[in-house]
């Protein structure tokens, strides 16, 4: 996708903004850092929440402060805008920023729906602006030796990923657990797996399969109707013929160790947050096993990336499209698990 054209001499002249500086895990506060860390100028915060505008001033002493999006969009000369707030709000704070000429970098989820992307990327296109997903696990220890180890072809070829999180146990009364605020179970920590898997099995995605418990948790917590699905399952079918399954679940008493298995035709690999497994069965029936620890992620190298883009052309990593993918599977998910069928994935 175009991007701004090359503009920045260096990376102090993009100046940096966020929209929500929420206290959850001080993301607002992070995002800033790491912006700085790249090298880049952070000017402004907006937020709704005053307390956390206060925060704000404290920890970037002199910066801009706005309690709306639209009042920062009319008077800050901010030049990228990275949007940090529940995940129905995305599409929209986006396309507002780049209707009002930003470049936007989205925390993820991009949005919920395909369609939101499919407007997002639209948008960005016609004004000719960055737009890219804060996929900073793209660079998580866990996924890098994973990568590493599958590449050498130590499993052999990929047959199948196995990506799985979450064990029994009474949903949290925050906005992560609302269907409608959300997008539902598998948004949060689903849609880093299924970044992690995408990277590992890089196919065009053919077909999805959804599937939704609903019901248990539900009237036990503040969102009854609306809370998310006590599980979430999917089956994803690639072109060549590998596929991919992923589970959130708020209801497995047995949940399966690792995060993510991949199977492949001479070993399998399973890899967790900490540690990676290989195992091998041998012709005598004997198993070997390799295991050991992860290097540690490297998440500076996203807003690294997206400084090197904007400076110096630097081909830009998580672009709109890719991030798009995780999204479409999801998407087709919960529209398949209300079909009752298999949906088609479409790219543009
Ligand atoms: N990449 C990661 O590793 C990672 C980690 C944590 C959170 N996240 C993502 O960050 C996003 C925010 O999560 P969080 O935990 O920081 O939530 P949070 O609830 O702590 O913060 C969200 C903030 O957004 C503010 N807000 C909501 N609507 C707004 C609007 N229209 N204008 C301005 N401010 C508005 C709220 O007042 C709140 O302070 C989510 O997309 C989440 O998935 C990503």
């Amino acid at each position: 996708m175009a991007t701004k054209k090359r503009k920045f001499k260096t990376a102090a002249d993009i100046k940096v903004g966020v929209i929500g500086y929420g206290g959850a895990f001080n993301m607002g506060r992070g995002h800033l850092n790491e912006m700085k860390k790249a090298g880049m100028t952070p000017v402004a915060v907006a937020e709704i929440d005053e307390t956390r505008l206060a925060e704000a001033r404290k920890d970037f002493p002199g910066i801009e402060t706005y309690n709306s999006v639209a009042k920062m969009l009319s008077t800050s000369n901010v030049d990228i805008i990275t949007i940090i707030t529940p995940h129905n709000t995305h599409a929209k704070l986006a396309l507002q920023c780049l209707k009002a000429g930003k470049s936007v970098v989205c925390e993820k989820p991009f949005a919920i729906t395909t369609a939101e992307c499919d407007a997002m990327i639209a948008e960005a296109k016609k004004k000719n602006l960055l737009l890219t997903t804060y996929h900073n696990r793209h660079w998580d220890g866990c996924v890098m030796q994973g990568l590493k180890t599958i590449k050498s072809g130590a499993i052999g070829d990929i047959v199948r990923i196995e990506a799985h999180m979450g064990k029994w146990g009474k949903p949290r009364d925050w906005w992560r657990s609302s269907k409608t605020i959300s997008g539902g179970i598998m948004y949060d920590w689903g849609v880093h797996i299924l970044e992690y898997s995408l990277q590992i099995l890089n196919d065009d995605i053919k077909e999805v399969t959804g599937f939704a418990k609903y019901g248990f948790w539900g009237p036990k917590i503040t969102w009854k109707k609306d809370a998310n699905e006590d599980e979430g399952y999917a089956v994803v079918r690639f072109a060549k013929g590998e596929w991919l399954t992923i589970a959130l679940t708020a209801i497995d008493s047995n949940p399966k160790r690792g995060m993510i298995e991949i199977t492949g035709t001479k070993g399998s690999y399973i890899m967790d947050h900490n540690t990676w497994e290989v195992i091998k069965s041998n012709d005598d029936g004997s198993v070997t096993i390799s295991k050991g620890n992860n290097p540690p992620s490297e998440w500076w190298r996203y807003y690294q990336n997206v400084a090197d883009h904007l400076v110096k052309g630097t081909k830009l990593v998580i672009t709109a499209e890719w991030a798009r993918r995780p999204i479409h599977i999801l998407d087709l998910a919960d529209k398949s698990a209300k079909a009752g069928k298999a949906l088609a994935a479409k790219y543009k």
